[in-house]
């Protein structure tokens, strides 16, 4: 057995560490573990009879050596040297400067932040009060993450998820940036949601267009309908809505996805970060827990101006977020409508593939630690031009249950499979999951389908219980098969093949594109894969997307430290993986404290659009207006010097 490979010290914060950082510093998952701390074990025999279990078990891995999963490593470098590169840049080194870097021969520019004015009865921002609810319900949302481009009649739309609220740019003078008053929380919930916004390029410069009629803001105030088989259950009816129909809003909007039909899809992830209890002696229901509902929102306070966010009086109101939601947004005036058959989960992105026999499936990853891969099947078929309003609605939900002989099953989640309603399966997904024995994940975030191939790739960002505490729900996490890591500091780009190249089926075959990890510190398993090299490294991939010419777009939101662990990998970055060959080539650097996240192309595919999310989160950064500036998310347009698509 290689001593390499046994159990390492990493120095991943304890929930103790994180209690010490001021809380408006906690990312949402690091929230979720203090606040809902999974079951530890503390007796040292346990912890050595399960550490020797798991050092077998890695060593039987790599005894066959750990790169059988992977993805045609062996040919990985003979391979490059045969192929023509499909990397028409020079990739760039890391950095930890407070700008965006990107190769010679490209430039960037900003198309619109957070607070620009999308209406002229808005007002600039004001960076020393961060606005009032009226202007920021006018303008471009915060923490702008999962985007498309959409052309309608000549106009150019850039929609883009408002994910969440950076509390000291957005509320700057309350204490701990805690809203206070109501116009706190309304500007707050204003700062959530979906952005419309009409761009137009005068001459090589992308702004935005004021007034378009296009123009349009979806909040947390916003009325949704609810469609699907939850849709007026008891589960989701409240005092305000006792039809359970329609919800008021859609917060924490993470990935998206488009479908054939037109329509854009927006992803509720972190929604239980908003729900208190005005009752502390409150007890949480073995459901809410699933979903890390607790007695204490994350700092937002919108239970204090409204009174729907308070669990003690409204207990159902968490069970109507956590859904897929899809709109038009060619049309200002559409409805927005929950899909409840897409499950409740914390959904990540949802990306549209249509089968071979026209069903349409998507896949979406519940990203939290523990939680699984899931696939949806429609029951009716897509036909270009008939109504498409009901496909999302009828189906079949799948969880992905991984073998470690590189195979998988897709587990139906039925009433037959699962004993549950499928109004229940709906509403607490996790659950029903469970039930079937899904493989439980370090962490799904963005699966991105291939334009040609009948293959998934998804970002599996890390996952630091791995094989040391189990998911909320009680279920395991032991080291294997897609997530062969223990305590995976990492993360890992997992493939997936569909068998008979049919998305519909439920079997398939699995493979990791990428294991990541720091070859300049370590050996073995923490070095990562062989296509990880010291020009290369990463940590965390979140954001995954295809061009059209079959290239892979990664986009980190990991430790941008850069010492100890990620030394060498510098601030929050975008990469190019070959997916034949398996190479990975670095394009773009982000300013400090920022994720690189959502990305699109013009129609032309001459503009690539780059999300830059909450650059200076712990206060580090004047991107991109510079010294004496708030930093503020950002939408960039990345262009060729000689005016060619970018892919
Ligand atoms: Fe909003 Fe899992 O990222
Ligand atoms: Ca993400
Ligand atoms: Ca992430
Ligand atoms: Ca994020």
């Amino acid at each position: 057995m290689s001593s390499k490979l046994s159990l390492k010290q990493t120095t991943t914060s304890t929930p103790l560490d994180m209690l010490a950082h001021n809380d408006e510093d906690l990312s949402f998952d690091e929230f979720d573990e203090i606040n809902s701390p999974r079951p530890n074990n503390t007796d040292f025999d346990t912890i050595l009879q399960q550490a020797i279990t798991r050092r077998g078990f890695i060593g039987g891995v790599v005894g066959f050596g750990l790169s059988q999963f992977l993805l045609s490593n062996s040919s990985t470098s003979q391979a490059a040297g045969t192929q023509q590169s499909i990397f028409d840049f020079e990739p760039i080194k890391t950095n930890s400067l407070d700008t965006v870097t990107i190769p010679k021969g490209f430039s960037w520019q900003v198309v619109v932040q957070w607070g620009d004015p999308l209406w002229s009865d808005g007002a600039p921002l004001d960076e020393k009060t961060g606005g009032t609810a009226h202007s920021q319900s006018r303008a471009f949302g915060d923490n702008n993450d999962g985007m498309s481009f959409i052309e309608h009649n000549g106009h150019n739309l850039l929609v883009a998820n408002n994910e969440y609220i950076n509390k000291r740019t957005l509320l700057p003078l309350p204490k701990k940036h805690r809203p206070q008053t109501t116009d706190d929380v309304l500007k707050s919930k204003a700062g959530h949601g979906i952005s419309v916004v009409e761009i137009i390029n005068n001459g090589g410069k992308w702004d935005i267009v004021k007034d378009s009629p296009l123009n349009r803001r979806i909040t947390a105030d916003t009325p949704i309908e609810i469609t699907g088989p939850a849709a007026g259950d008891p589960l989701l009816q409240t005092k305000a809505d006792p039809a359970g129909v329609e919800a008021l809003g859609t917060f924490n909007n993470c990935g998206n996805g488009l479908t054939p039909w037109g329509t854009y899809l927006t992803c509720e992830e972190n929604f239980n970060g908003y729900f208190s209890s005005s009752d502390k002696n409150r007890k949480t229901t073995k459901e809410e827990k699933r979903y890390g509902l607790r007695q204490k929102d994350y700092g937002y306070n919108w239970a204090i101006a409204d009174e729907r966010f308070d669990m003690a009086k409204h207990p159902n109101e968490p069970n109507r977020f956590g859904y897929v939601v899809e709109f038009d947004p060619r049309d200002p005036t559409s409805p927005i409508k929950k899909r409840t058959k897409l499950g409740r989960f914390k959904h990540e992105n949802a990306e549209v593939v249509i089968a071979k026999d026209n069903r349409v499936v998507v896949y979406m990853g519940d990203d939290e630690r523990g939680e699984f891969l899931y696939k949806f099947v429609s029951r009716d078929i897509y036909v270009p031009g008939k109504p498409t309003e009901k496909l999302l609605n009828k189906g079949t939900l799948y969880v992905a249950k991984f073998y470690d002989d590189q195979r998988g099953s897709w587990l139906p989640l039925t009433p037959e499979t699962t004993s549950m309603s499928e109004a229940e399966i709906c509403i607490h997904t996790r659950l029903a999951a469970s039930k079937v024995g899904g493989t439980t994940m370090d962490r799904p975030e963005w699966v991105a389908a291939h334009p040609e191939k009948t293959q998934i790739y998804c970002a599996l960002t890390n996952n630091k219980n791995r094989g040391k505490k189990p998911n909320q729900g009680g279920d395991e996490t032991p080291v294997g098969g897609p997530n062969p890591r223990a305590q995976n500091l990492y993360g890992q780009i997992l493939k997936l093949e569909p068998i008979g190249e049919n998305h519909t089926d439920t079997q398939f075959e699995w493979s990791l594109f990428a294991l990541a990890g720091n070859p300049t510190i370590h050996h073995g398993d923490m070095a990562g894969s062989e296509n990880i090299t010291p020009d290369n490294m990463f940590n965390s991939p979140d954001g995954l997307a295809f061009d059209t010419r079959g290239r892979l777009w990664i986009q980190t939101d990991g430790k941008t430290t850069n010492k100890d662990d990620f030394a060498g990998m510098g601030n929050n970055q975008m990469l190019v993986g070959d997916t034949n060959t398996g190479q990975i080539a670095r394009f773009l650097v982000g300013p400090k404290e920022c994720e690189v996240t959502g990305l699109c192309w013009s129609r032309d595919r001459k503009t690539m659009f780059v999300g830059i999310q909450h650059p200076g989160n712990k206060g580090g950064s004047h991107f991109p207006l510079g010294s004496n500036h708030s930093p503020r998310s950002s939408i960039i347009a990345v262009t060729r010097d000689d005016g060619e698509p970018i892919g």
